[in-house]
């Protein structure tokens, strides 16, 4: 078999092999290579100067994969009591956790309050109100507005502002006490448009240009999430972006600025590969089907969303065009259409690459399928 290793790199090939062959987990189960995570944390954030970097515990909270991160000092970007908690069975330092959610729900923000943490994300007049009762010490980044195009996973339509309600934001924060200290945005998740970064940063100094005017000096550009990782398509690489990012940065902001990262798919996406097993075929009228027990519901779910994914067989038969589904009973359950794999047999392997974001956070069991255990070796 020919292994595409412009997919996946030889050192997690070997070990997933490895893992394979001596191990009692059956499938499904995500395997992580801890050696690509250590690579990206190196790589993150060394281009920007100035910067922090907080890891989007969303993409993949498995409490190893926190306790390993931990230990190689990244900072946690988080938005609800069940993040917070696995950071405080860690002992995670409530000096390295912010949180970018810019709705709050009440539980969260007091779990958040009494555990230390002081940096939030904040887009409305509810929100401000919300703070100023529950948290009123706390420092507020504001949520712009900014495009998304070229990300193949947008965010910009639940949150963010235009500048003109930004600015007013900022001032109405001020005057009920609460301390507005910066601005953030998240270009898109998967964002392979460079583009997009250049623009959230001119429109970022823009508005602070103007709550300078009005007598608020902000110190912290948050500029999110959004750097892409290698499905099938080739990606710009996070140190590309990073360089054109800080040229941009400090062509505009002054010195003292600091910049916060919120990395979550780049950090564990590449990472992973869920070890699944074929567990039925059928033709449906001129279409191959493959059935596979992980699905949309138990780890795929971003899939229905247009990520497409490198599945891996060990057949050698001719290849064909298959529609690949999942385990439950729910037509719902199609991960993927039209993709050329060469025939395997049931109860064969199928490997499916760059999964380590988005999979198992967003699992559920369904129609009674286990969620796949995470694997980090
Ligand atoms: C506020 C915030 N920050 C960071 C991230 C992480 O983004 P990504 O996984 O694209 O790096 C997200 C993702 O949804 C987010 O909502």
């Amino acid at each position: 078999m020919e292994i595409p290793f412009e997919y996946i790199s030889k050192t997690t090939w070997s070990k997933l092999i490895n893992h394979i062959a001596i191990t009692d987990d059956s499938p499904p189960y995500l395997f992580l290579d801890k050696d690509i995570i250590k690579e990206k944390v190196a790589v993150i954030g060394k281009n920007i100067k100035n910067s922090k970097v907080f890891y989007a515990v969303k993409a993949n909270p498995d409490i190893e994969v926190l306790r390993f991160l931990n230990e190689l000092g990244m900072g946690f970007e988080i938005a609800s009591e069940g993040e917070l908690r696995i950071l405080a069975s860690l002992g995670v330092d409530a000096s390295r956790i912010i949180t970018s959610n810019p709705v709050k729900t009440f539980k969260f923000l007091h779990e958040a309050v009494a555990y230390g943490i002081k940096y939030y994300a904040f887009d409305s007049k509810a929100e401000v109100d919300k703070m100023s009762k529950h948290a009123h010490n706390s420092n507020l980044y504001i949520r712009l507005s900014v495009s998304n195009e070229g990300s193949e996973w947008p965010l910009s339509k639940k949150f963010g502002v235009e500048i003109e309600n930004a600015l007013e934001l900022l001032i109405y924060a001020k005057e009920k006490g609460l301390n507005p200290v910066g601005i953030t945005f998240h270009v898109g998740s998967q964002c392979n448009n460079v583009y997009n970064w250049n623009a959230a940063i001119d429109k970022a100094m823009e508005l602070f240009e103007m709550a300078k005017d009005k007598y608020i000096n902000l110190n912290i550009l948050n500029i999110g999430g959004g750097y892409p990782i290698r499905y099938l398509k080739k990606v710009v690489d996070i140190e590309a972006i990073e360089k054109k990012v800080n040229n941009v940065i400090w062509q505009k902001f002054p010195e003292d600025i600091e910049i916060f990262i919120e990395p979550g798919r780049a950090v564990v996406g590449d990472a992973g590969v869920f070890v699944s097993t074929v567990v039925g075929k059928a033709k449906r009228e001129d279409q191959n089907w493959l059935y596979i027990d992980v699905g949309v519901f138990n780890g795929l779910m971003e899939s229905v969303g247009g990520i497409k994914y490198k599945y891996i067989v060990g057949s050698r038969n001719e290849p064909k065009k298959w529609t690949i589904a999942g385990p439950s009973c729910d037509s719902f359950d199609v991960i993927d259409r039209d993709v050329e794999l060469p025939e395997p047999e049931i109860g064969n392997i199928i490997l499916i690459l760059s999964a380590g974001a988005y999979t198992i956070s967003y699992a559920s069991e369904f129609n009674g399928f286990s969620i796949p255990k995470t694997v980090l070796i």
